[in-house]
């Protein structure tokens, strides 16, 4: 594997020196089409936030800086993602609003219904078993909670198709393929956006209300 392959491939999970290097630039690359996915965020005011396979850090601090009374836990399963998470919301977690935890989104170290939102910006790509995947996210959203994904990919658009060509374990899915899989694991109600211009993706899931539960 050449050095641009490597380097690339640790979008996948970040490790080693060139782990490093790539989520630094990941905070930087993916601050526009996070912005952009969350402006999808109308009316919500979520009080517990999860963001999954949080990378650098910078979405999770921008979720709490949107939403002041929220707490949120950032999860991600690599280690150097992990530290430069804590580096990158060193005042939440002292504020008590942010913990940053090590763990895969195939099985989430949190209780059932401990979310009201859930977000994954730029990692759907690399969770394996996607139906699996997102019956945890199902799992430890509240009834009512919204999943926000939020995608450079289309699935169709030929630049990205040349990285999941690059990238072992990464799949571009494209907005049905996404939906079915979310319907799958029990979300109610699936709404999606296509950037006008670019091949960006939102998919908003919700969590039905059990009003067996009211
Ligand atoms: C391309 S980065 C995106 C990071 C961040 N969300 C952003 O938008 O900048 C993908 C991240 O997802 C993490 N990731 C991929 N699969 C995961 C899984 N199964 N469980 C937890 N984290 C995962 C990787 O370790 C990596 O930090």
């Amino acid at each position: 594997m050449g050095l641009f392959s490597k380097f690339f491939a640790q979008t996948r999970k970040p490790e080693g020196f060139l782990g490093k290097l790539m989520v630094g630039g990941m905070n930087g690359g993916h601050a526009k089409l996070a912005d952009w996915g969350m402006s999808h965020l109308a009316v919500i005011n979520p009080a517990r936030i999860a963001d999954l396979g949080c990378g650098g850090g910078r979405n999770a601090g921008e979720l709490l800086k949107r939403y002041p009374r929220a707490k949120l836990s950032a999860l991600d399963y690599s280690e150097i993602s992990v530290e430069k998470t804590k580096d990158t919301n060193k005042a939440f977690i002292e504020a008590g609003r942010c913990a940053v935890v090590q763990g895969d989104v195939a099985a989430l170290p949190f209780e059932d219904a401990a979310f009201d939102l859930a977000t994954a910006f730029e990692t759907v790509y690399f969770w394996q078993g996607l139906e699996k995947c997102f019956s945890e996210v199902f799992r430890v959203l509240n009834g009512g909670g919204t999943f926000l994904i939020c995608n450079e990919s289309d699935g169709v658009d030929e630049a990205s198709l040349k990285y999941e060509r690059m990238i072992d374990g990464m799949k571009c899915h494209t907005i049905e393929r996404l939906a079915a899989a979310l319907k799958a694991a029990g979300f109610s109600e699936v709404i999606a956006d296509h950037h006008p211009s670019k091949p960006w993706i939102t998919v908003l899931a919700k969590k039905a209300v059990d009003t067996a539960e009211e």
